[in-house]
């Protein structure tokens, strides 16, 4: 007997079946093994059941889109950077500057990473074998971590921490040793410090201004972790982004300190200083082995970026010093601004001494779980924040359950609107 043949249709739908069919085997039966559950858990993004949970981050983001809120959550600023460091990008795409850089970062942004180096800080670099430019300072600090421990290997950092380190910590089968920053002025007990840094310690990394407290380090405290990394054989990595944005001491960059340089490995960027955020333009500053041990992992991770953006950047670190002092300026006006809102709106607040974030304890305000105040802040406020929780390992956040980070990297008018609209707290 003839089978009957299956029509068009009849086929299509076989084919969605047996998609969907093999669709839902793979989602139940496939082992997807790899560094990305050790990675994700370092981050705190694995649950209990071994899934990976979406970022704070992406969720009070997607937040912000769905309810047309203010977005105070991420950490970017809603104005370009200085004009003529966006011509000379400009420029350059123009000019044909769009194939690969050279694997170390191109002269002329080298040069002028050594220059920016010596005038503000003194330190005397040599562009060719002294520095390394980076995907952004995330780049910077992946290829630094991977690169200089072995698993097993301790790293110590200061908590809450950039979500970062935990991740890329992880990834590179380290052990995530973390020292506490407290309300209200959120810096380290020293007796926890000496504690958390032994010889099994490879790693000390320091965000200095940090993010999210907004905390700058002393010099004493600087000095305590040069002696520790001698005294224990560790190398400093420090994170400075936000170094050109503290509102009272000038920042002190740890390579600078007597017995330093030798051991620290120097990571900043373009992005906080000139505004920049999408360009992923960072880099890095350490003796030449240490550069060249980090560039034998840089080189697969992106190898280069950004060939436009490097002459741009430049451009950027070569502005008179009264660029440098005018976006503290400006910024620690944003900061007033934003501190007075929250405060008027019943939050207790550390007032930051760097960096683009306030933390605010929403205690006074009834609330003890900052997570849950940020998923109904849009409802109540029309603003979006993060929970402090999300720079915390899972062990540690209960902690600092009631803290929430805002970010004042925004326009007078939208911060003014911002503090009117968290006004609603107090009155409610
Ligand atoms: C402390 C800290 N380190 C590193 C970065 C990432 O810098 P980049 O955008 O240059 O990769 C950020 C960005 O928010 C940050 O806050």
């Amino acid at each position: 007997m003839i089978e009957p043949r299956p029509c068009r249709g009849d086929s299509l739908e076989t084919m969605q079946d047996s998609t969907q069919r093999r669709q839902a085997q793979a989602r139940h039966t496939v082992p997807i093994s790899g560094a990305w559950r050790r990675t994700a858990r370092g981050a705190g993004l694995l649950d209990d059941d071994g899934n990976v949970a979406a970022s704070i981050f992406a969720e009070m983001s997607a937040l912000a889109v769905r309810t047309h809120a203010i977005n105070l959550g991420q950490g970017f600023p809603d104005e370009d950077g200085p004009a003529e460091v966006l011509e000379a990008a400009h420029q350059a795409i123009s000019a044909g500057v769009n194939q690969y850089p050279p694997g170390r970062g191109m002269p002329v942004l080298l040069e002028a990473i050594a220059r920016h180096q010596q005038r503000f800080y003194g330190l005397t670099l040599d562009p060719e074998t002294e520095i390394l430019v980076t995907a952004g300072a995330t780049e910077a600090l992946a290829a630094t971590i991977l690169a200089l421990i072995e698993p097993g290997d301790e790293v110590v950092t200061f908590e809450p921490f950039y979500d970062a380190y935990g991740g890329v910590i992880g990834l590179g089968g380290g052990i995530h040793r973390t020292v506490p920053l407290r309300a209200p002025d959120f810096q380290p007990d020293l007796d926890a410090l000496c504690a958390a840094v032994t010889d099994r310690t490879r790693l000390i990394i320091v965000n200095d201004p940090h993010n999210p407290t907004g905390a700058v380090f002393p010099r004493h405290t600087l000095e305590l972790i040069v002696e520790l990394a001698h005294r224990h054989d560790a190398i400093i990595v420090t994170d400075e982004v936000y170094e050109h944005l503290t509102f009272g001491a000038p920042h002190i960059p740890i390579a600078t300190l007597p017995g330093a340089w030798e051991r620290t490995v120097t990571i900043s960027s373009g992005g906080k200083t000139f505004s920049l955020t999408g360009w992923k333009v960072g880099w890095l500053s350490a003796p030449a082995a240490i550069v060249t041990a980090i560039l034998a992992v840089k080189q697969f991770l992106t190898y280069v970026n950004g060939a436009p953006f490097q002459p741009a950047i430049a451009v950027g670190l070569d502005l008179p010093d009264s660029y440098f002092s005018s976006i503290a300026t400006v910024m620690k006006g944003k900061r007033d601004l934003l501190a007075a809102g929250l405060r008027a709106a019943g939050f207790a607040i550390s007032v930051p001494q760097g960096s683009y974030f306030i933390v605010a304890d929403a205690t006074p305000l009834g609330f003890s779980d900052g997570a849950e105040l940020c998923r109904r802040l849009p409802a109540l406020t029309g603003i979006v924040a993060v929970p402090i929780q999300a720079f915390c390992s899972r062990a540690n956040r209960a902690e600092y359950a009631p803290l929430v980070r805002f970010a004042y990297c925004k326009k007078v008018e939208l911060l003014e609107q911002a503090s009117a609209q968290l006004a609603a707290l107090s009155s409610r």
